[in-house]
């Protein structure tokens, strides 16, 4: 047990409860199928989610539990009532990737109130005590990696023209991920190898609410009208998932950058993303896009039915960094995994003999 675990057992212990996360669960004894765990996804409009979703229902039912999955369409008062309804079906534990991070408040204090422990899948749960654990990415070092990625995309010399996007403001992954990222790119911004010729550099410029494709499009549009209209080019894009980079590769193409069937065409950015979704796969397979970051959601799948079963069990799931995620009431103990980034050399390796994607769904762009 961590200290903080035993921190929190022992206060606890000492108020006689029965609280979320607490070392009762209530439930050591009863059978698997006795027992309902509530996993509550954000939206099927991107697959990463949708894997996610099948890949702790498969893993919990394949236990014996009862699973009860909802998708909330990216609406927040959807997931808001979506969990609720988890609460008051008697849900022994929840598993909870937000649309809004800071808005979950009451639900989780429902949910703390009635005993039953909260997961924090991939995006932390912010401003509640009542978060109990936490499983993601290590999401620090997935910005690191998309920055590390477009530098080398970019290659000797310079300077490189650039423009950065960033995820949704909401959601606490886009605030590490951009640091990551910011974190290689400034020295080289500093040094004027990397220009942000529109100048937009924090993250509330460059945001992008819900994550929607559409939006990222948008804005690479305007951009490329309002400061790549005097013959100056993009040499590359900071983009932190895969969905984003679609949009952005679109409004670049729509400009006349890369392969054209006269030939005749301006060399694409270097453009990173996340996720490894299958038609962004293909994009890197035919060189358009650069990199992904690959993410084993099935991996993450298998942490969050760990620390089920041990809240069921009345333990504290073990953790393996109690430092970085202050939700802003509290450390959220939290179990992070590894990312890989994956260019046009590794498909095969990291994502087709892993059995993420299979080479047909590589060749075609498209999940079979
Ligand atoms: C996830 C990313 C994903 C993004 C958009 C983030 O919270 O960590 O993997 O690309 O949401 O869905």
């Amino acid at each position: 047990m961590t200290a903080l675990g035993a921190a929190a057992a022992l206060v606890l212990a000492a108020c006689g409860g029965e609280g979320a996360g607490g070392s009762s669960s209530g439930n050591e004894g009863s059978a698997p199928e006795d027992l309902t765990i509530g996993v509550s996804m954000p939206t099927q409009t991107s697959e990463r989610w949708i894997a996610d979703g099948e890949n702790v229902q498969e893993q919990l039912e394949e236990l014996g539990y009862e699973v009860d999955l909802q998708y909330a369409g990216d609406d927040i008062p959807t997931q808001s009532q979506q969990v609720d309804q988890m609460i008051t079906q008697g849900a022994d534990v929840l598993i909870i990737a937000a649309i809004d991070g800071t808005a979950l408040s009451s639900q989780l204090q429902a949910a703390a109130d009635a005993g039953i422990p909260v997961i924090s899948y991939d995006r932390l749960i912010r401003d509640s005590e009542n978060v109990d654990f936490y499983v993601t990415f290590d999401n620090f070092a997935v910005g690191v990696a998309q920055a590390e990625s477009l530098v080398e995309g970019l290659g000797e010399g310079g300077p490189f023209n650039i423009e950065l996007f960033a995820g949704s403001l909401d959601d606490n992954n886009a605030f590490f991920f951009f640091e990551g990222a910011m974190s290689v790119l400034q020295p080289l911004i500093d040094d004027g190898t990397l220009v942000v010729k529109s100048g937009q550099t924090d993250i509330e410029q460059v945001a992008t609410l819900r994550w929607q494709q559409e939006t990222a499009q948008k804005r690479m549009e305007d951009l490329l009208t309002s400061t790549y209209n005097d013959g100056s080019r993009v040499d590359g894009v900071l983009s932190p998932y895969d969905g984003l980079s679609r949009g952005i590769i679109t409004a670049l193409q729509n400009a006349g950058y890369g392969p054209t069937t006269d030939g005749g065409a301006q060399p694409m950015p270097i453009v990173t993303g996340q996720d490894a979704e299958i038609a962004s796969v293909k994009l890197i397979a035919d060189s358009v896009q650069y990199s992904t970051i690959f993410k084993d959601t099935r991996d993450l799948a298998e942490q969050a039915v760990i620390a089920a079963e041990a809240f069921l069990d009345g333990d504290e799931p073990e953790a393996n960094n109690t430092e970085d995620y202050d939700n802003g009431v509290k450390v959220v103990p939290s179990f992070l995994l590894p990312v890989e980034t994956v260019t046009a050399d590794n498909i095969q390796t990291a994502l087709v003999d892993s059995g993420y994607w299979t080479a047909e769904e590589v060749e075609s762009g498209q999940a079979e």
